[in-house]
């Protein structure tokens, strides 16, 4: 009998990219996919820790398989991503009827050695994206990602070459680049950067749609924002973290920009691609914002005019620079701020 497995993803694309890849091995080994847990063989739960909220409700999920292994003595249950990084002790001492918990910076290994005795021939793509680096180097005082995913290691430029060319003639005409920062992208293995490999995709025939996620404002170049302008193929949806409009807070954030920076990039890049639409990350409640600094953050967001965005209560995360900071903002004050952002945001 085959066996049937069930996958559960939290987080951002890079997870549910990751769990695509051990949906794919775990298809290619000849598993079953099922709807439910309790019809399950194999559970998997991919994690993510980058706000308290997210790594809670993935434990939740967790706890509440302990009834399954108790009746199912031959489920195997796999706890993996970015909070199995960050938590792995915790993870054991809470859960001690997992079986295998696996990091993030080790699901691409892991998703490899499942699949490892059915060498495929026929390369199938259950998805768009493209993976071009892991991890991230940049060291946002308040992000764990870097704990959580490594340092940032880029994808050799001729293999990204090659799976874009074998996409396209599998028939897949959209893809979607993914990496914490893609904008930083440069090539181990030649002098390629982001916009190289923008403009090489662009050009192929079969192409007829590329996006990508994410960006950091201090990395888009006037050389990506050209070969964007250039190519009609290429999405005029981009998402550009901005996180605050206070430049006191953006250096405690240690984003390396300033609010007029942001504000003349997002111009420039209105000028010069037409039709552009611009989606946006903010945080609110940082330790010691003040009244002003939440209002240079109102008040950039009236500049710039976002299409959409998201909006979080500042999170302190453990092992991060900021956790270092008092988290000083009381909870109702974020909620506050977060409102009043939220209503603006809406009427813009
Ligand atoms: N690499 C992406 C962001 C990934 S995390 C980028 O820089 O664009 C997605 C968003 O979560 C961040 O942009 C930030 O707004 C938010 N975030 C990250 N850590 C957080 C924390 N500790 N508390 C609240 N929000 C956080
Ligand atoms: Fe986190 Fe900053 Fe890296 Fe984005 S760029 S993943 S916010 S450290
Ligand atoms: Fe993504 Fe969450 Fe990890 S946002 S990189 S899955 S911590």
């Amino acid at each position: 009998m085959p066996k049937t497995f069930f996958i559960r993803t939290y987080g951002c694309q890079m997870n549910v990219a990751d769990s695509n890849r051990i949906l794919q091995s775990l298809l290619h080994a000849g598993c079953i996919p099922c709807d439910t847990p309790s019809a399950a063989d194999i559970i998997i739960i991919n994690t993510c820790t980058v706000r308290q909220h997210a790594e809670d409700r993935a434990f939740s999920f967790a706890g509440g398989l302990k009834n399954l292994k108790k009746k199912n003595k031959n489920l195997k249950i796999y706890l993996v991503g970015c909070a199995v990084s960050v938590r792995g002790e915790l993870i054991k001492k809470r859960f001690p009827f997992i079986d295998y918990i696996i990091p993030a910076y080790e699901v691409e290994k892991f998703a490899g050695s499942l699949a490892e005795n059915n060498r495929q021939t026929n390369k199938k793509f259950f998805d768009e994206f493209v993976t071009i680096s892991r991890g991230c180097s940049n060291y946002c005082s308040y992000c764990i990602v870097p704990y959580a995913r490594g340092e940032e290691v880029c994808r050799k430029y001729a293999d990204i070459q090659r799976e874009i060319k074998q996409r396209a003639a599998a028939g897949n005409s959209k893809i979607t680049f993914l990496g914490q920062n893609v904008n930083s992208y440069k090539a181990p293995d030649c002098k390629a950067d982001f916009a190289d490999i923008l403009n090489e995709t662009a050009g192929l025939k079969d192409i007829e749609k590329v996006s990508f996620l994410t960006s950091h404002p201090k990395d888009l170049s006037d050389k990506i924002i050209s070969v964007i302008a250039k190519n009609k193929k290429i999405s005029r949806e981009i998402h550009l973290a901005m996180q605050s409009g206070s430049d006191r807070i953006l250096g405690l954030m240690n984003r390396q920009y300033t609010a007029s920076y942001y504000l003349e990039l997002v111009g420039k890049m209105r000028r010069e691609i037409k039709g552009l639409t611009i989606t946006t990350d903010i945080i609110v409640g940082f330790p010691s914002e003040t009244e002003e600094d939440f209002r240079q953050t109102l008040d950039l967001v009236k500049k710039a005019r976002f299409r959409s965005a998201f909006t979080f209560k500042y999170s302190p995360r453990e092992g991060t620079a900021s956790f270092l900071l008092k988290d000083d903002i009381p909870v109702d004050v974020k909620k506050e701020r977060l409102s009043r952002l939220n209503t603006l945001l809406e009427m813009h």
